[in-house]
Order: C-alpha cells, then structure tokens, then sequence
C-alpha cells in the first residue's frame, strides 16, 4: 500500500514538473484527482481494507491527494504568472514615444492684420459696427454723395445684381447707414468684405476693407491726422512718419491720402516705396456736409472725418506680401508662416 502510494507521488510529481501549459495540467489532475482518477481508485479500494487498517491506511491516501493537490495547484499558479508576464511583454508600449504631431491651425494673414487694425481702433473708443454686403445703390453711392451716372462711379468697378442692387464696392455704405440711425457723437469702424470687378497681382474681386467714421462738434483734419498717425504707429511699428496728400472722394471735403514713411528703408527710397521713402495706405478727409445733411445730421453743428483702409494691402505691406492672390490660394505652406 505504501509503495503504492510513494509511486503515484513520484509519478504524479514528475509529470506534473513536466507539464507545458495549463491545458496539460489540466488532463493531470483528471488523471489523478478526477472521478476516475488513481488516487479517486485508491480511496475508493478502502473499503476493501480489513476495518483496523482503514484509518491509518486512509490518512495515508489523503495525504497523498492533498500533496497532489498543492503541487498542482503551485503549478498552476506558476504558469498562470508566467502567461501574464508573457502576455503584458508582448502588449508592452513604450509610453516615451513621441507622438505623431498634431497640426495646429492658425490665423489667416488677413484675420491678423484685421484683428490688429481692429483693436487699435477699439483702443481709441471707436465701436465696430457691421453692414450688408449685397447693398442698394442708395447707400453704397447715393447717401454718399455719389449720384447715378456721376464720373466718380468709375472709380469702382460695380457689380450689379439689378439696377438697385449690388456687392458693396466699399465699407462707406456702412457710414452712410450709422449715420442714418444714430445721433453724434459717433465713433466707428466696420471692417468687412467688398467686391469690385477686378482682377491682378494687387487687386482682387473680393477684398476686405475698414471703413471708419467719427462725427461730432468740433471735428476737424487734426483730429482726423492724430488719430491715423497714433494707429499707423501701433500698426506699422513706432518709428514710422505720416504725411497727408491732397486727393478726391465725393464723400469727403477735402479728400487725403494717408501716407507712412517706409518702414523697409526707413524713408530712404527702396523696392517697396518705389523709391519715394512714402507707402499710400488709405483713403480719407472730412465728411462732406452733404454727406452729413444726407443722412439728417446738421452739417452747422457737426463735422466729421471718414476714412477706408484696404486691409490686404496693409496685411501686404506689414508681412512682405508680394501678390495679392497668395492671400486667396489657401496654400498651407503659404499660410503657415503667418500663424
Ligand atoms: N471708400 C473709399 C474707397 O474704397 C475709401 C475711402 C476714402 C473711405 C475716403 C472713406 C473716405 O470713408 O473718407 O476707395
């Protein structure tokens, strides 16, 4: 009986030892433990013993299945570490990866020079107003001094959509209709999108522009060359100069240009300035009090001044932009440098 049990113990013993994987292990302890199993045989064959030999022969066996029991259950506990060991090395991630890059997006060139005319202007106390871009002939030309079939029409190429309607050629349309539903003081911009049949390296059918207008007692072309001189600075960088030059605008009495000394040669004469030492920027001048009495404003107690500024073109000159179509073609190498 002795010998019996110490060779299922060796035998048990050895091929558990032996055992590969869980499964094997498995099939072991059917073999042995199962209902059909040898040391299940054993215990079931105690019945056969004389009475007297029962018990110590019955310890014996037991001792034999709870041995049996403990190795295979170390076994088992030994390939069960090892599988998950196995398992988390081959899931292993390597965490100091650097990741792929995400793309940021930015600003358009045009947002920025916008956002920055913007506020400076807002800086001053000026408000931002908005107005439609599909406008009527009446205020896009006729509150502002320009009647049908005048030469100054010219100036701006038109699209028409009827004889009444059309894109907006210039942001003045929104001075035209501020002035209309508001009473002096009044300190504005609008910047915004404008439309003109035309089409090259510094003119495109769509553009933006910002127009400005300021109408209160006592408005005079000081105000007008302080207030474009302080925001030409905050825009152009500190060191630059302007100068005014006499021009034409229906809407404005007189009528000026606003030039900045160039900020490329310092004054000197360069590519850029063609020369001159002087860049053309905007338009401007002092509201014409027909313009004013248009709009239910009594030109003999206020005066204004009104501006428009192309924002392409001062997002051109401050980033060193030299064809307007860049700023339309949405290359993103283009774009990428003005983030
Ligand atoms: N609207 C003009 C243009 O598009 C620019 C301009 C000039 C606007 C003088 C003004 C102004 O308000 O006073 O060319």
């Amino acid at each position: 009986m002795l010998e019996k049990i110490e060779n299922i113990l060796s035998s048990a013993s050895s091929k558990i030892k032996a055992v590969k994987d869980l499964a094997q292990l498995g099939d072991i302890r059917v073999k042995y433990l199962g209902k059909n199993g040898e040391i299940t045989a054993l215990l079931k064959s105690l019945k056969n013993y004389p009475s007297q030999e029962r018990p110590t022969a019955g310890k014996y066996i037991n001792e034999l299945r709870q041995k049996v029991e403990k190795l295979i259950l170390d076994t088992e506990n030994e390939l069960s570490r090892i599988q998950k060991e196995r398992k988390l090395k081959e899931e292993e991630i390597d965490v100091t990866l650097s990741k792929a890059s995400l793309m940021r997006g930015g600003l358009h060139p045009i947002t920025l020079a916008k956002n920055e005319l913007v506020n400076a202007f807002i800086g001053l106390g000026y408000d931002v107003q908005e107005g439609p871009e599909i406008e009527t002939d009446f205020y896009n030309f006729q509150q502002l001094n320009v009647p049908k079939d005048h030469p100054a029409r010219d100036m701006q190429d038109t699209f028409y959509i009827t004889d009444h309607i059309l894109l907006r050629t210039q942001t003045s349309s929104v001075q035209a209709r501020t002035m209309e539903v508001s009473k002096p003081p009044i300190r504005m911009i609008c910047p915004g999108k404008v439309y003109r049949s035309d089409d090259d390296a510094t003119h495109s059918p769509m553009f933006h522009q910002m127009e400005g207008l300021v109408v209160d007692k006592g408005i005079d072309i000081c105000d007008l060359k302080g207030s474009l001189d302080e925001i030409a600075k905050s825009f152009f960088g500190k060191g630059i100069r302007t100068r005014l030059r006499p021009s034409y605008f229906p809407f404005t009495e007189p009528s000026v240009e606003l030039d900045v000394s160039c900020f490329n040669c310092n004054g000197n004469g360069c590519r850029l300035c063609k020369g001159t030492g002087w860049i053309e920027v905007l338009g401007a001048g002092i509201v014409n009090p027909v313009v004013l009495e248009y709009s239910g404003i009594d030109s003999k107690v206020y005066s204004g001044f009104a501006f428009g500024v192309g924002i392409e073109r001062c997002a051109m000159l401050k980033y060193g932009i030299p064809d307007m179509r860049f700023l339309f073609e949405n290359d993103i190498r283009f774009l990428r440098q003005y983030k």
